[in-house]
């Protein structure tokens, strides 16, 4: 059934998207951004190395013992599973690579690591930018901070923790953040509270990424009352994420772009 609302929803994402041009975007900045961030395909060579790491994890049918944090229960599962589900797919993670490309982010942080692709890419894209990544799961930490170690991505900073108990007394420690990935717990409640507890340290300009903005009616409910924040002026919903900015300067306004 959920699968079906999906696929559903993606259809009306398709009909109601600005073209593909960003044609009719009257935002300079945004009309900018759709243009150099998701529009542009040319791929940067520190891709293929992740997409190595990538593949290896896909092949990789040793068993972990994960936990999940929606039923705070133990299961084992293969790491070739974990890869196949939850990883951001290389489109997506290359548009977090370029946003912290083009906006030369300095402060970042991801909310749910996983085996770290997603770390991989924000890392890779501004030599000087320093990327706190949280996971709650010890075993998929592990994996993650190999892989983080393998391409010498010095400046993540992996903290195994459960967000939920510890966000909070993490985020004085970090500083002003100028850009937020929040791709742990997929459900209203605790995305509503980790974008809330977030905007609270987060600069004027930051710009959050949400994932899965139309996983569930919860995730889309979520979507509804960002946009509607105070803080928060332009919005683009790519549908796989919706892209949140708090540039003051900018209008309130609401995009939908289509950019496959
Ligand atoms: C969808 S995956 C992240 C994928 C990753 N961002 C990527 O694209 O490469 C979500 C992760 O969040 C973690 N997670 C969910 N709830 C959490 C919590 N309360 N505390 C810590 N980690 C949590 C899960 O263990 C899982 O590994």
């Amino acid at each position: 059934m959920k699968r079906i609302r999906r696929i559903y929803k993606y259809f009306v994402h398709l009909l109601t998207a600005h073209n593909t041009n960003g044609f009719g975007v009257h935002s300079p900045y945004i009309y900018e951004f759709i243009q150099s961030v998701l529009r542009v395909k040319h791929p940067f060579y520190v891709f293929e190395n992740i997409e190595a790491v990538r593949r290896q994890m896909l092949a990789d049918n040793s068993k972990i013992f994960v936990t999940d944090y929606g039923t705070g229960t133990d299961r084992k599962s293969t790491v070739s599973e974990i890869a196949r589900r939850a990883l951001k797919e290389p489109a997506m993670a290359q548009i977090l690579f370029r946003i912290v490309h083009h906006h030369q982010c300095k402060n970042i942080l991801e909310l749910g690591t996983s085996l770290g692709i997603s770390s991989m890419y924000m890392a890779s894209a501004s030599a000087g930018c320093r990327v706190v990544t949280l996971e709650g799961c010890p075993a998929i930490s592990a994996l993650a901070q190999q892989n983080f170690d393998r391409l010498g991505l010095k400046h993540i900073k992996l903290i195994n923790c459960n967000i939920d108990e510890q966000l909070s007394s993490i985020l004085p420690t970090i500083g002003k953040l100028d850009f937020i990935f929040i791709d742990a717990n997929h459900r209203y409640e605790p995305l509503m509270r980790y974008f809330e507890t977030c905007l609270n340290h987060a600069d004027e300009k930051a710009i959050f990424v949400i994932d899965d903005i139309y996983w569930s009616v919860e995730m889309e409910k979520a979507w509804r009352e960002i946009k509607e924040n105070n803080m928060v002026k332009a919005t683009i919903d790519v549908y796989h994420m919706g892209i949140v900015f708090l540039n003051p300067m900018l209008h309130k306004r609401h995009y939908v772009v289509r950019i496959v």
